[in-house]
């Protein structure tokens, strides 16, 4: 959270975490007041704590933040009844806990000894004349700037509107357990491409010990915050709004919940929510078989086997342990294969398991004592959506379609803090700076490259303008030519793949776009039941909320996507605006082709939209007849064409 409201000079912002929970011992809370027009001192939020902290406990009255950048306010240790205490003044927007938030990785995971493997690069991009300038945020649990990743060789010079620091000038002395430039960080660490890096005060507050409470637990931006704790996602909705309101972009990961319904987090409507796909890509290695054959497989060598020796070749089902399915041996299932049996083979284990990583697979076979492990991985389909996941709908209000996109997220090859692992001690490997990591939050930076590519093409975009093409280019297919499917096989549903997978080139040339604006934002925030009030204190706006405001409301707001929580076949029908903004060629008509499921009546007015260079903004409506559509959710897109742009919106409609 405090990393997330200073972090806005940025243009680009990339959150891969969630967040979360909830007695008298003084825990981590932030003091919330509103944007940031008109700073306040700490002297008088000092002030504020003395007013609610008893005096025999006056080593509490400190600041653990000061947020002033885009938005007003602190954080400091309160019990339960000084928060509360202190969100009826005057002033004070809210006062919520500040906590540790989870870190959307490792689902499963590998190893991958030593350097980047040129071929193992994915989906690179033209360099594009305009391409640079923008500044990507990335809030995570710690960055080694050794790593190779972070070489700049190529990098054009900071940006002059950076403002960040290189763990300098971070000294805010008077309060306690701040992040300063030391021995394992320093300004120099910083390069062209590694432009800055910065710890944030992080407060243990579990053993109710009010003095070891205030033990400080990261000391530079190097370490991992280690606390995990269950989503709740109101400090980040918060973070991300006010970031989106000083233009930047927030992408957040989507959570790796599924495969359940309703698990999908970070669904604020400012928020570009991503879900984890998989690609089409493997680790290939080959294996020489004793009559001289090769075979290319995907595989990981992680003995210290070399070519000379030679080992028995077994297929998982042939070495099953007693009682075990021959289905789950094949798969090198957990428990399925006999370590007798496996001591000192090559197995075969095939993916009839999705469920079932590589990572785990590596350590049955490992454990059963195989010397190697080779998986039969060939002409699959991808992406599919990941089996963990986390779908829609989304349980802050199911009328906005989320996750949004999707994009990687299993067997990223990233650059992750050189540790000692069991595993390589065991098998005398040097701990290695790249790992295979699986994740919504390694789907999360695919997406923030992309918008940063967007951003970098056009630069006078907004953020909303940039998550528009994202969407609307996204392929529902397959490189099968398929229509995506899940892990399981079934044809996925929008829930599972937002819009589907992100394709960036395309996402350059949309044609149209729809801009999300911030009035749809605090439409947003009225319609869900925030007091006019507090939108006004958010937003220093006279801003005044619709007469009967209601959640269902929310499927109005200018999203490039359109969700109806709740369409009774009494009522018949509903009708939704967009607005479409032409960044096209100037003269430009575009049809209409909708997809319609089964039983529901989609009708677009106008059925054609015809820009001219005065007129770059025109609005459209949708109305869905659900009388005769079958119950639960209906799902179908609505195209708008022209020349070579094609605009594809999804909707998901529950007829009850
Ligand atoms: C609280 O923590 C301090 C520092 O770790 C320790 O010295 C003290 O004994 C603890 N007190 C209690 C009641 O646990
Ligand atoms: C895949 O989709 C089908 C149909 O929607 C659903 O029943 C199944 O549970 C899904 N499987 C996974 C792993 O998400
Ligand atoms: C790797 O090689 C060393 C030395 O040759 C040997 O002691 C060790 O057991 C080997 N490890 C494996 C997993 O084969
Ligand atoms: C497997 O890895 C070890 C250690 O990195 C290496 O010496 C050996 O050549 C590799 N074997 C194969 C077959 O690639
Ligand atoms: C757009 O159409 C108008 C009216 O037909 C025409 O005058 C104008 O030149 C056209 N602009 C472009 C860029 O084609």
């Amino acid at each position: 959270m405090a990393s997330l409201l200073q972090l806005l000079s940025v243009s680009l912002l990339i959150i891969c975490c969630s967040s979360a929970s909830a007695d008298q011992t003084p825990k981590h809370y932030v003091v919330y007041m509103g944007s940031s027009a008109g700073e306040t001192a700490e002297s008088e939020h000092l002030q504020l704590l003395s007013t609610v902290i008893p005096r025999d406990e006056r080593e509490r009255i400190y600041l653990t933040n000061h947020y002033n950048h885009a938005l007003r306010g602190f954080s400091a240790m309160l019990t339960d009844n000084e928060a509360s205490e202190l969100s009826g003044r005057e002033g004070i927007v809210s006062v919520f806990a500040d906590p540790i938030l989870q870190l959307h990785t490792t689902r499963s995971w590998d190893f991958l000894d030593g350097k980047p493997n040129p071929k193992l690069k994915r989906g690179s991009y033209p360099p594009h004349q305009s391409s640079y300038d923008v500044i990507i945020g990335m809030i995570d649990g710690g960055i080694w700037p050794e790593s190779p990743s972070f070489r700049d060789e190529g990098m054009g010079e900071i940006p002059t509107r950076w403002k960040g620091v290189c763990m300098e000038g971070a000294d805010r002395s008077k309060m306690l357990g701040v992040c300063m430039e030391g021995p394992d960080f320093k300004n120099s660490d910083c390069n062209r491409k590694l432009i800055g890096a910065r710890c944030y005060n992080v407060v243990q507050t579990s053993n109710g010990n009010t003095t070891a409470t205030q033990t400080r637990l990261d000391k530079s931006p190097r370490y991992v915050l280690k606390t995990v704790v269950p989503a709740l996602t109101y400090p980040i909705a918060i973070g991300a709004f006010h970031a989106e309101q000083m233009g930047v972009m927030v992408v957040c990961s989507g959570g790796n919940e599924g495969p359940d319904p309703y698990t999908i987090i970070n669904a604020a409507a400012w928020i570009f929510t991503v879900g984890a796909s998989n690609i089409d890509r493997d680790f290939k290695s080959s294996v020489l078989l004793g009559n001289g054959r090769t075979f290319q497989g995907s595989a990981i060598n992680f003995s210290n086997l070399t070519r000379t020796e030679a080992f028995p070749l077994a297929y998982g089902k042939a070495i099953a342990a007693k009682y075990s399915p021959v289905s789950e041996a094949r798969s090198c299932y957990p428990g399925s294969l006999d370590p007798e049996k496996v001591k000192g083979k090559m197995i075969i284990c095939f993916d009839s398991f999705p469920v079932v990583s590589r990572g785990i697979k590596k350590l049955v076979a490992e454990d059963a004592g195989a010397k190697g492990l080779s998986q039969n991985w060939k002409h699959k389909p991808a992406p599919v959506v990941a089996y963990f996941s986390s779908r829609g709908p989304s349980l802050l209000t199911e009328n906005i379609l989320k996750p949004d996109v999707m994009a990687p997220g299993v067997a990223i090859l990233a650059a992750v803090v050189p540790k000692v692992e069991e595993w390589s001690t065991l098998f005398r490997r040097k701990p290695s700076g790249y790992a295979i990591k699986s994740g919504t939050s390694t789907a999360c930076p695919h997406v923030t490259g992309a918008s940063a590519f967007v951003k970098s093409v056009h630069p006078t975009w907004t953020a909303s303008m940039i998550r528009s093409p994202l969407m609307t280019t996204a392929t529902v297919y397959d490189n099968m030519e398929k229509p995506l499917t899940n892990s399981s096989g079934s044809i996925a549903i929008p829930h599972e793949t937002g819009a589907g997978e992100i394709i960036p080139l395309k996402a350059l040339n949309p044609g149209i776009v729809f801009e999300t604006t911030s009035e749809d934002y605090l439409r947003f925030l009225c319609y869900y039941g925030y007091p006019e009030k507090t939108i006004r204190s958010m937003s220093k706006t006279n801003f005044k909320c619709p007469r009967k405001p209601s959640d269902d409301l929310i499927s109005g707001i200018n999203y490039p996507s359109v969700s109806i929580s709740r369409l009774a076949r009494s009522e018949g029908f509903r009708t939704i605006k967009r607005t479409i903004t032409n960044v096209g060629l100037p003269n430009a008509t575009y049809t209409s082709v909708v997809q319609a499921p089964m039983g529901m009546d989609v009708k677009v007015s106008p059925k054609k939209i015809t820009f001219v260079e005065s007129v770059k903004k025109i609005s459209f409506k949708v109305r869905f007849d659900g009388r005769e559509a079958s119950t639960g959710y209906n799902f179908g897109t609505l195209t708008w064409s022209a020349g070579s742009c094609s605009v594809r919106m999804v909707f998901a409609v529950n007829v009850v």
